[in-house]
C-alpha cells in the first residue's frame, strides 16, 4: 500500500458491484486490456496556452462545432478506451457508488457528502478538458461552464437540446422557458416532486438570495463550504456536504433528471448515470468555477491538513495514461493551465 493510513485512496483492487439508491450497477473498468501501470500527475508545461472556459451563453458557434465534433469523437471511441464517453461517465459512477474499497480498510470509498467532493470533480473535469481538446488536436480547448447562479444562465443553455449535447433522460418540463430553481425540493426518494411556481422574475430573485446565501452568509467558515473531514477508514466517516455541494448542486441535478421514466430521475438525478449526460461538465466547471470564487473571499482559509491535501485518486490522461493525482496537484487552477472567464455576480448584492 502506499501513502498514510489517514489519506483516502482507493484500492484498485477492489472494484465490485456497487449500488446506490437499491439500484445495482457495475461501473468497474474491464479487466482485460487495461494497463494499470500508474504514472505519477504532473503538471502541464507552463508555456502550454491557457484554457479559458466561457460562460455557455457566450459561446460562438465555431467553439460549438468544435465541441460537438470533440464530443461526437469521444461517444464513438469503444469503451474498451479509457477515453471513451462511457468510461468518464463509469469513472464518476467507480467514485460516488463505493465501487472501490479504500487502500487499507474494506471502507467504500465515495467521493460526495465531504470535502473530498470539489476537488476530486475538478480533477474530473481537468482529463475530460484535456481529452476533448487531444480529439481534435487542439491544446486550448475549455470546457464551458454553465453559470446558473446569474441571470443570463437560468435557462437551461440552448446548445445542450441539440447535436451530441443532447440527453433524451431529462425532464422536459424543465426545458426553456422554464427559469432554474436552484433550490428544487426533490429529494432521492421521490422521482416527481411540488414545482414552486413562481413567475420568472420571482424564480430569478429568489436564486440570486439563494446564491448569497451559500456563498456568502451560510459559507463563512470553511467546514461549511468545502464539507466535513473525510478521512480513511471506518471512524473517520462523515456525511456533511459543503453549501454548494448541497444546493444547487444537489438540487440541479435533480432538477434536469428525467421524471418520466426513470425511477430515479436518470441521468442527472442520480449520481451513477448522472456524467451520461454532457450537461453534467458545464454544471461541475460551474461549481468548479464557484469554489475559486469563494476562495476569492477567504485568501487565508485553505485547508492545509495533510491527509487531505495527500489523499489522491486515479485518472486517465489523454494519452491514456494512468496517473495518480493528489489533492494538493489541483488547487491552483494556473498551473493546471486552465482560467474562467470573468462574469459579474449580482448575488454578491442579494442579502435577503
Ligand atoms: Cu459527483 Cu454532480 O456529482
Amino acid at each position: 500500500t502506499i501513502g498514510k493510513d489517514s489519506v483516502i485512496a482507493p484500492n484498485l483492487t477492489t472494484c465490485h458491484e456497487s449500488s446506490e439508491l437499491d439500484i445495482h450497477v457495475y461501473c468497474c473498468p474491464p479487466k482485460n486490456g487495461s494497463d494499470l501501470t500508474v504514472f505519477d500527475f504532473r503538471f502541464p508545461d507552463p508555456s502550454n496556452p491557457l484554457r479559458v472556459r466561457r460562460p455557455t451563453h457566450l459561446l460562438d458557434d465555431n467553439y460549438i462545432a468544435k465541441y460537438n465534433e470533440a464530443l461526437t469523437i469521444m461517444k464513438s471511441l469503444p469503451y474498451s478506451d479509457p477515453r471513451s464517453f462511457s468510461r468518464q461517465a463509469d469513472l464518476h459512477c467507480l467514485y460516488c457508488t463505493g465501487a472501490y474499497y479504500q487502500q487499507n480498510s474494506r471502507t467504500p470509498l465515495n467521493i460526495h457528502r465531504s470535502w473530498l467532493f470539489f476537488p476530486w470533480h475538478r480533477m474530473m473535469l481537468h482529463f475530460h478538458e484535456r481529452i476533448l481538446g487531444s480529439l481534435i488536436g487542439d491544446d486550448t480547448f475549455a470546457l464551458p461552464f454553465w453559470p446558473w447562479d446569474i441571470p443570463e444562465g437560468m435557462l437551461m443553455p440552448e446548445m445542450y437540446l441539440n447535436s451530441s449535447f443532447f440527453d433524451k433522460e431529462r425532464d422536459i418540463s424543465h426545458f426553456p422557458p422554464t427559469v432554474v430553481d436552484l433550490d428544487y425540493r426533490c429529494s432521492f426518494s421521490e422521482s416527481t416532486c411540488p414545482e414552486r411556481g413562481l413567475t420568472p422574475d420571482e424564480q430569478v430573485n429568489a436564486n440570486l438570495a439563494f446564491m448569497y446565501n451559500q456563498m456568502v452568509s451560510g459559507a463563512k467558515k470553511t467546514e461549511l463550504f468545502m464539507g466535513c473531514h473525510y478521512k480513511a477508514g471506518e471512524e473517520g466517516l462523515c456525511d456533511g456536504p459543503g453549501t454548494i455541494e448541497t444546493a444547487p448542486h444537489n438540487t440541479l441535478h435533480r432538477w434536469v433528471g428525467s421524471s418520466l421514466n426513470s425511477p430515479a430521475r436518470e441521468d442527472m438525478g442520480v449520481f451513477y448515470s448522472a456524467a451520461r449526460d454532457p450537461i453534467f461538465y458545464p454544471h461541475h466547471a460551474n461549481i468548479d468555477r464557484l469554489w475559486e470564487v469563494w476562495r476569492g473571499f477567504h485568501m487565508d482559509n485553505d485547508i492545509t491538513d495533510p491527509d487531505w491535501l495527500d489523499s489522491f485518486f486515479y485518472f486517465y490522461d489523454e494519452k491514456s495514461q494512468f496517473t495518480r493525482v493528489k489533492i494538493r496537484d489541483v488547487l491552483d487552477i494556473t498551473k493546471l493551465r486552465y482560467s474562467f472567464e470573468k462574469v459579474d455576480v449580482p448575488w454578491l448584492n442579494a442579502r435577503p
